[in-house]
């Protein structure tokens, strides 16, 4: 009897003691969240998220998915960018050229004995040669060097820019901001044989020339490959503003037009506009009448020539990571003035229904976030190149810092308060002068 006794009091005060095990367990778990046990399966989580980022970063910025056989081979870009006196063609592109087509150069990477000559000008920002010294200290951003005097291309040629602390375009670097300084139009004219490009368009050499030096600073046509068209009906140029590839996540469709996700554009610009080298499956690409071009050339089903081949499959999953790591960037101190944008902010989520649209903090509606040429009272020349025939609700974050160029797909309105105008108009909202003011303060501050 006493026995049975002890060991129920026994058992009671075990059980108790687990319960309370557990409880503080799980507390302690809510307030130190951050802490791995070693070998532990969230170890191996912890690890495996360092890992993707690092290794993401590192494609980003210098993996060309070996699309150097595109640019170099066969193009031929890079004799071009050497000059006749580096065994290339032509008068070749120093320095100084380089960046004023919008190159970027990363200060961090640049020798020390050439940064020197840079500071007290002894370096010949004219010369060729010099380029190629910046390119091979993988210095000049997105331009990768190749073996053989090849270069290749990133994806942060287009989608990073630096903050100019050295000199302009001299600077640390700044992922996933938009280069809006970039002609990447005049920098693939500049290639000796276009020859490939033209006979995929079916066109000649000139008519390419023509299309690309159309493009201008900060824009390219991602779509003109597929449907081959190079100017809208009212004869302005078909190439969009690059945007930025920061504040990603949570956004569930990309691209002006919503191609799809992350994942699903990386692979399309890896293969079809870097040219590199890897598998993409997409049938909607099929469609002659809408898309000619990649219809014709198979883009809806491209393979490597063989299955060792592939540059790009494995390294999606560290590129989406990396990407979506990347946060919009704050608004610099003292640009707003935070008594109007609160008053804007009032608006925005009020009387004038933006956040119907751009849902805080996405900024982008969750779900399927697309709306017709229509709705958003603008013509449907570029939503009518994709698959879904529809815009996609831009997400707003980081809106100031990329107002070079305009805003919407195409730039069309130059500056936030033009674009607030033309919602003014398009739904009667009959703001004041005050009310454009406030929402644009508001827009800034994002
Ligand atoms: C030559 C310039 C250029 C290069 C290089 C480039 N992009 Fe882009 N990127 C663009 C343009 C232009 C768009 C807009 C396309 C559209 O909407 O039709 C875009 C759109 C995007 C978007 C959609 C962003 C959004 O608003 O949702 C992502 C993501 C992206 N690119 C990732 C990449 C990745 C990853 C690479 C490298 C594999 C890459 N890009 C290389 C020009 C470029
Ligand atoms: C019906 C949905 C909808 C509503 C409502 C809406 N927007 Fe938009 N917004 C969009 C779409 C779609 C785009 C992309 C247009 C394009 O790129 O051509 C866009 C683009 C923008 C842009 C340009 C972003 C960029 O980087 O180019 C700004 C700024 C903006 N909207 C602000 C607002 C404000 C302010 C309001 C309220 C007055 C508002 N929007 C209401 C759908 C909407």
């Amino acid at each position: 009897m006493r026995t049975a006794r002890t060991a129920l009091t026994l058992a009671v005060v075990i059980f108790v003691a687990a319960l309370a095990w557990t409880v503080t367990g799980r507390v302690t778990a809510q307030i130190a969240p951050t802490y791995v046990r070693p070998g532990s399966f969230d170890e191996v989580i912890q690890n495996s998220s360092s890992e993707l980022f690092r290794r993401g970063q590192q494609v980003f910025r210098f993996d060309t998915f070996g699309d150097e056989r595109f640019w170099s081979d066969t193009l031929r870009l890079h004799q071009a960018i050497a000059g006749a006196a580096n065994g290339g063609v032509g008068p070749g592109v120093g320095p100084a050229a380089a960046l004023a087509a919008g190159l970027k150069v990363d200060v961090d990477m640049v020798p020390q004995q050439i940064l020197a000559g840079i500071r007290s000008g002894t370096v010949n920002l004219n010369d060729p040669a010099n380029t190629l010294a910046l390119i091979n200290a993988r210095a000049v951003v997105g331009v990768m060097p190749a073996g053989n005097g090849r270069v290749g291309f990133t994806c942060a040629l287009c989608h990073a820019n630096v903050d100019d602390s050295f000199a302009p375009g001299i600077g640390s670097r700044l992922d996933g901001w938009a280069n809006r300084d970039l002609n990447v139009g005049a920098i693939v004219a500049m290639a000796p044989d276009l020859s490939a490009v033209a006979s995929l368009l079916q066109v000649d050499q000139q008519t390419v020339r023509n299309v690309l030096m159309s493009w201008g600073p900060g824009r390219f046509d991602a779509e003109l490959f597929l449907d081959g068209k190079a100017f809208r009906p009212d004869g302005r140029t078909a190439s969009t503003l690059i945007p930025p590839a920061y504040g990603l996540a949570g956004v569930n469709l990309h691209t002006y037009t919503g191609w799809g996700s992350v994942p699903y554009w990386n692979a399309f610009v890896a293969n079809l506009e870097l040219h590199g080298s890897g598998v993409f499956y997409d049938p909607r690409l099929n469609d002659a009448t809408k898309f000619p071009v990649a219809a014709r050339a198979g883009f809806g089903n491209v393979r490597p020539a063989s299955a060792g081949d592939d540059g790009i499959t494995s390294r999606l999953p560290s590129l989406q990571y990396y990407q979506l790591s990347i946060p919009a960037p704050a608004a610099p101190v003292g640009s707003v003035n935070q008594r109007a944008a609160d008053e804007g902010q009032a608006l925005f989520n009020g009387r004038a229904r933006c956040s119907s649209c751009h849902v805080p903090p996405l900024f982008t509606e969750p779900g399927w976030s697309m709306h017709t040429a229509e709705e958003i009272g603008i013509d449907d020349f570029q939503a009518r190149r994709s698959p879904d025939n529809r815009y996609r609700t831009t997400p707003l974050k980081g809106a100031w810092s990329h107002a070079k160029g305009g805003y919407y797909h195409d730039g069309r309105f130059a500056t936030l308060r033009a674009v607030v105008e033309h919602y003014d108009q398009l739904f009667g909202l009959r703001l004041t002068e005050t009310e454009i003011n406030d929402l644009v303060e508001y827009l800034k501050s994002l």
